[in-house]
């Protein structure tokens, strides 16, 4: 079961070549008094070894080509309270590590690991507290000068060799991603079978949250945007208690997170169920924007292309719809266009929301290559202005999906939600 990430974990030691890796999960966070946050381990750790518990070392020796585990002991009592802990035997056998200790023994065996060493591998100035003990096992090895042993002289910070592979999707991810997008899909048409003028925003959230967890997907993979009116013009808008009104538009941007991967879906719809004249040519073009950009995505095109190809047809739009004076190329130049098109085109996509990834290398734009999965989301955000018609106040438009990039072209996997103008109002007119 944990197989591919066995396989990522040789792959990694492969590329290092030699030296020592070592990584910590994630903290758990008090959220307040004694209650805490729901734990998410840390995601590399996670596509190293798929175990989710708290309180976890993972160390790779790619001399040996050893994978030893740290992780919290075996504890009847403590598992009575809080549940069911693997305890390093469980989680060696279960996982597939070679090698398997309790978190206690950290301190003790690290710097035996460290010693001879000639690279060390770790996520450098990610983790203050975890730094420090790095530097104390260091300084454990240096103390033991006498009898010849050396610390590593080299460091590297492992994230960026993990960024790199984590940036390309495995099978094993992409059925975890597909299943997230449908999902978060599912999430969007409840919403849109709902929604009725009257309803309280935090009402149409309530829906998605129970779409997400019905299916087994327990958490968000960002906190749901349920956005009314001209709440849609607020891009970060979470506060999710107003009241929808009869007229209005709604912008939800909601995905879900399952085994530890992210969907990420925007829809925009009426909330009565029916496009106004104005709205609708406002969705036209945002939706014209992010079909362009969908297209746009292709093994071999440069990253930017995407942007490009959507920021043209938003511009278009905007003169058409007079908001803008000029040409395209001209509104391009000025930046014009940021009064109603303020953010990028999208992002990675995977065990993060905001997936790892460097867009440039040695300063050009990378080209997209299969395995890759990023988000499309185009919007139109109209607030009141001088030079804005009065028909257009307050109209906040994105539209957001996730796509594979393929051999051939592209798969975009949250297709189940509908985005066209009369599927979305045949959907939520029940026809
Ligand atoms: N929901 C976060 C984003 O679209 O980037
Ligand atoms: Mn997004
Ligand atoms: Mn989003």
């Amino acid at each position: 079961m944990y197989q591919h990430h066995a396989e990522r974990r040789h792959r990694l030691m492969q590329q290092m070549g030699e030296g020592i890796a070592i990584l910590p999960t994630a903290p758990e966070a008090v959220r307040n008094a004694d209650s805490y946050y729901p734990y998410r381990a840390d995601s590399h750790f996670l596509y190293l070894t798929g175990f989710a518990e708290p309180e976890a070392v993972l160390v790779l020796d790619a001399g040996t080509g050893k994978s030893i585990l740290f992780c919290r002991d075996k504890n009847i009592e403590r598992e009575v309270w809080d549940g069911f802990r693997h305890g390093p035997d469980g989680a060696r056998e279960a996982f597939g590590f070679d090698e398997a200790y309790s978190i206690s023994e950290l301190d003790t065996r690290l710097p035996d690991l460290l010693s001879g060493q000639k690279s060390l591998w770790w996520n450098i100035g990610r983790n203050p507290a975890f730094d420090v003990r790095v530097h104390g096992w260091l300084d454990n090895v240096r103390q033991r000068w006498r009898s010849g042993e050396q610390p590593p002289g080299l460091y590297h910070d492992l994230l960026l060799a993990l960024d790199e592979m984590r940036m390309l999707k495995d099978d094993s991810e992409l059925q975890h991603l597909r299943r997230a997008g449908q999902i978060s899909a599912l999430g969007h048409l409840q919403a849109m079978r709902t929604t009725r003028p009257g309803m309280m925003e935090y009402q149409v959230e309530a829906e998605i949250l129970h779409t997400f967890i019905r299916h087994g997907a327990r958490y968000p993979s960002y906190e749901s945007i349920v956005a009314g009116g001209a709440n849609a013009c607020t891009l970060h808008y979470s506060a999710n208690n107003a009241r929808l009104n009869d007229g209005e538009l709604l912008l939800i941007d909601a995905g879900c997170e399952l085994n530890g991967y992210a969907g990420d879906i925007t829809r925009t719809f009426p909330v009565n169920g029916k496009f106004t004249a104005a709205q609708r040519d406002v969705y036209e073009i945002v939706l014209a924007a992010e079909l362009a950009g969908i297209a746009a995505v292709k093994p071999g095109a440069l990253w930017n292309e995407p942007g490009d190809a959507a920021l043209k047809v938003l511009v278009q739009g905007m003169l058409d719809l007079k908001l803008l004076g000029g040409s395209v190329d001209g509104v391009i130049e000025s930046g014009a266009f940021r009064q109603f098109y303020m953010h990028g085109i999208g992002h990675m996509i995977g065990l993060d929301v905001h997936d790892v990834g460097q867009r440039k290398q040695a300063g050009q734009w990378r080209r997209y290559e299969p395995g890759m999965c990023t988000t499309i989301e185009p919007g139109l955000y109209i607030r009141p202005a001088d030079n804005v018609p009065s028909a257009l106040h307050n109209i906040g438009i994105r539209i957001e999906d996730d796509v594979l990039v393929t051999v051939d072209g592209r798969e975009v996997y949250t297709a189940d939600v509908p985005k066209q103008i009369d599927e979305i109002e045949i959907l939520m007119q029940g026809v």
